[in-house]
This record gives structure tokens, C-alpha cells and sequence, in this order.
């Protein structure tokens, strides 16, 4: 049989209107490929002989639920990055105050950054022209991964293209078949890909619980046959509002001889005292093994890096994949991420600020009868649980003027569907005040809250 004939054999129908609103509570499928690939065309008794069915599938849900406003991911934004950004809904352009970027800090935007940036555009260009380990590797690079490996208590750095390459590289090049990976339930992406791409066998341990971790470390030494163990982890969890519980989870490693990596994408900037994350938090840059980051949230950037020891650093700059077959950092960026780092350091008044927003909008939430996760990041993460009403009360948000993105199953589990609030140190108390009023209205609206 032909591919063609294959393809033809699975017409998209046309949804009804009711039908369309029946799949805003399946919305989850635009967010998750494997519920699509596994859950959805095996339910719909979808052949996958084509392998671009899937996609005419996904393309044309994706239209209806577009079209329909149910699906709001990925809107054009038309101004510069900020705590209140233009966007366009439905041929309209609104001023919308933001909750869904990283930018936790505002450095983005710093002119003390742009300037940095611009003195660099003349001397080097703009891209770095091959790979680290070839011709793309400066002075610039060398002095900012020093930088880094000074400022995270580490014996040397290493600069990734993104925080992704950087957080998923360390799994992927020490690992293989015969070692064992422990990750938390609670993982991004990243970490999941690094886990699995390696080929070692991978346990996943309930959220930021030490005796699980246990448990899992026990039975995988057990089954140990001339392999190791790696643990990894984040140092904050913007989903759920908590921090890692690395006093913990060091002990733990190191009694049973594994080797710990800590992803601080959401914890630089915001914990620690000089900002460097949730290790430095608890002082323990000694005994973590490798600290990743990402200089995408609140370094305002893009781009990635993983301090550790000397002869680790050594091992994966010439045996990870996305270092060597990749283009480095572009010079320009290593220096808006310099003079984005020297600033975290030495302004403690953004980080400040930031935190004083944190605390402004849950507590405001929490007297207006909403349910907190947590409130130990920069996110405030508003628990809905009724995965039904999460489209229709993010259509009603943007009409207030606020964005965020639902976060719904298969992200987090069935019934623990919540709205990700993330902080800037530029938002004002104002449209924090207004953000906390439409909320409690529309908790009520939704019967999340009795009125
Ligand atoms: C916890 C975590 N780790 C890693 C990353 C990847 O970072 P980047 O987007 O800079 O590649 C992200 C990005 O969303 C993240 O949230």
C-alpha cells in the first residue's frame, strides 16, 4: 500500500461546534506528543502506517481549537518583553500584564546589558562561527565560564548553546545502558530527555521526597551489574512552588555512591544569596556534584552551562554532542550574560523587589479564597484541579488583561490542573491588585470557591 493511500484511509472530519468545546477538556493533546501518538489515535482508531498522520491530526485540531480561541499558545507578542507586553486576540491588540515569561529579573531589557552587547556586536559579529571545540571558542567564553565556575563554587564551567543541551548533555555523555538514573516526578523536559536518550534505566521517585529517593537508590545499587547512579533534580519547581530538598538528597547520594546534578533554570536569580540558586541557598556547592543552568529566565538570555569538577568539565566538552557538533554561544550573548550575571550579584534591590511581588500576589490570592501550591519560587501556582474550566477561564483572563498559560494533564496530573503565575521584578502593585480581583471573581465564576 502506498503512503498516499495510507493517509487518504484517515480523513480529519469536521468537528462540530459542540464537539470543538468537548475537546477544549482534551486540549492537552496540543501540549503533549506522546498523549497524541499513544492515547489519542489509539482511542480514535487512527492507523499510524503514515507516519504524517499524526501530524494531519494534531494540524487540524490545533486550526479548530485556534479558531475557536480555546488555544492560546504561541501569540506573537509586538512589544519589548516586560511586566505588561502588547499582544494581538482576534484581530484586536491588548495591552496584557504578563505571567508567563521567565524574565524574572527584568534583565532583559537592562540598558547596562544592551550595552555590553552592543560594544561586543562590533568587535566580534554575531554568531561564533562553528563549534566550541572548533573556531567558536573566545576570550569571551573562557572569562564567562570562569566566571561561572567561580561564581557556583565549582573548579570549572562549560558553556552549552541552551539551557536544554546544558541540563539533558551531562546524563546523555556519562551515562549509558549499564547505570542507572533517579529523577524527580516532578522533571522538566530536559532532564527526562537526558535520562532516556542515555539508554541507562531510568526510576522516577515521588516529587521531592527523600524516602522514595531512598527506596529507589536502594533497589537500583541492588540491581547495579558495573554501572553507577545519577540523580537528578531541579533546585526550584515553578509548577509547584517548592525547592529541592538538597540537604537531603545530598546525604542520600552520598551514601549510596551516586553522583547528584542540580538544573537551576528557576533558581538563579531568585534563591540563594548572590542569586546563584538554591545550592548556594544551602551552601552546598561542595557537595552537589554538577549545577546546571540556563541563562534563559532570569539572566534574560539564552544559552546554557554546567560547572563541576575540572576533569568532568574536560570529559564533556570533548565527548557531548552538543558541544562538539554544534555552534557555540554567540559572542554577543556571552557578554549580555556576563553583565546580566555581575548585575544578580551585586543588585540584591531586583531580587528584593521580586520577592516583595511574590509575596504581594499570594497573599492577596490567598485572602480572595484561592489555593497556593507553594510559595517558594517565583511563580505563585494557582491550583483549579477541574482540568474542564481551564480554557474558558484563560479566555476570560485575557479579557481582564492578564496572561498565563493553563497548565493542565498531561503536564501535571488529572484534576491538578493549575495557572503558572510568574513573577517580574517590574510588576506593579497595581496590576498585581487588579490580577488578584479578576481572580477572585473568576474562582467563583468556575465554582472553584464557594460565593
Ligand atoms: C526546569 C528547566 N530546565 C531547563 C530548561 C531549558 O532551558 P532553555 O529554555 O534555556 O533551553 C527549562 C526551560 O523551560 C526549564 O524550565
Amino acid at each position: 500500500m502506498s503512503l498516499e493511500t495510507v493517509s487518504d484511509a484517515q480523513p480529519v472530519t469536521h468537528r462540530t461546534t459542540e464537539e470543538i468545546q468537548a475537546l477544549s477538556d482534551k486540549a492537552v493533546m496540543m501540549t503533549n506528543r506522546d498523549y497524541l501518538l499513544n492515547v489519542h489515535c489509539v482511542e480514535h482508531g487512527i492507523s499510524q502506517r503514515d507516519i504524517f498522520t499524526k501530524a494531519r491530526v494534531y494540524a487540524d485540531m490545533a486550526s479548530q481549537l485556534k479558531a475557536t480561541g480555546v488555544m492560546q499558545y504561541g501569540v506573537p507578542i509586538e512589544s519589548k518583553p516586560g511586566p505588561t507586553v502588547t499582544m494581538e486576540f482576534f484581530g484586536q491588540k491588548r495591552t496584557m500584564i504578563m505571567f508567563a515569561s521567565n524574565d524574572y529579573l527584568n534583565l532583559s531589557t537592562d540598558t547596562r546589558v544592551h550595552e555590553s552587547i552592543r560594544k561586543t556586536l562590533s568587535n566580534y559579529g554575531v554568531g561564533a562561527g562553528s563549534s566550541r571545540v572548533g573556531t567558536g571558542f573566545s576570550y569571551l567564553h573562557k572569562d564567562l565560564e570562569a566566571k561561572l565556575a567561580a561564581s557556583f563554587g565549582k573548579e570549572a564551567a562549560l558553556l552549552f548553546p541552551t539551557g536544554f543541551d546544558a541540563i539533558s548533555s551531562p546524563a546523555v555523555t556519562l551515562c549509558s545502558e549499564k547505570d542507572r538514573i533517579l529523577v524527580d516526578g516532578s522533571s522538566h523536559a530536559c532532564i527526562l530527555e537526558g535520562a532516556y536518550a542515555s539508554g541507562a534505566t531510568v526510576r522516577v521517585f515521588a516529587h521531592n521526597d527523600p524516602e522514595r529517593l531512598e527506596e529507589a537508590l536502594r533497589r537500583s545499587e541492588e540491581k547495579l551489574n558495573g554501572g553507577g547512579m545519577l540523580v537528578m533534580v531541579e533546585g526550584a519547581y515553578s509548577m509547584d512552588g517548592d525547592i529541592s530538598n538538597l540537604p537531603a538528597f545530598t546525604a542520600l547520594c552520598k551514601k549510596y555512591g551516586a553522583r547528584l546534578l542540580v538544573d537551576e533554570a528557576h533558581s538563579i536569580g531568585v534563591h540563594g544569596k548572590q542569586g546563584h540558586g538554591v545550592v548556594e541557598h544551602f551552601g552546598l556547592q561542595k557537595e552537589v556534584d554538577m549545577i546546571a543552568g540556563t541563562f534563559s529566565k532570569s539572566l534574560g538570555a539564552t544559552g546554557g552551562f554546567v560547572a563541576a569538577d575540572k576533569e568532568v568539565i574536560t570529559y564533556l566538552n570533548y565527548m557531548s554532542r552538543k558541544i562538539v557538533f554544534s555552534a557555540a554561544l554567540p559572542p554577543i550573548l556571552v557578554a549580555g550574560v556576563k553583565a546580566a550575571l555581575e548585575i544578580m550579584e551585586t543588585d540584591n534591590s531586583l531580587r528584593e523587589k521580586l520577592w516583595d511581588n511574590v509575596r504581594h500576589l499570594a497573599k492577596g490570592l490567598k485572602e480572595v479564597g484561592a489555593t497556593i501550591l507553594g510559595i517558594e519560587t517565583a511563580s505563585v501556582p494557582v491550583m483549579i484541579g477541574n482540568d474542564g474550566v481551564m480554557f474558558r477561564f484563560t479566555q476570560d483572563l485575557i479579557k481582564e488583561g492578564i496572561f498565563t498559560f493553563p497548565v493542565v494533564y498531561p503536564t501535571v496530573p488529572k484534576g491538578k490542573s493549575v495557572f503558572r503565575l510568574a513573577l517580574q521584578s517590574q510588576h506593579s502593585k497595581k496590576d498585581l491588585d487588579h490580577t488578584i480581583e479578576v481572580f477572585g471573581r473568576l474562582l467563583r465564576k468556575y465554582g472553584i470557591i464557594a460565593n
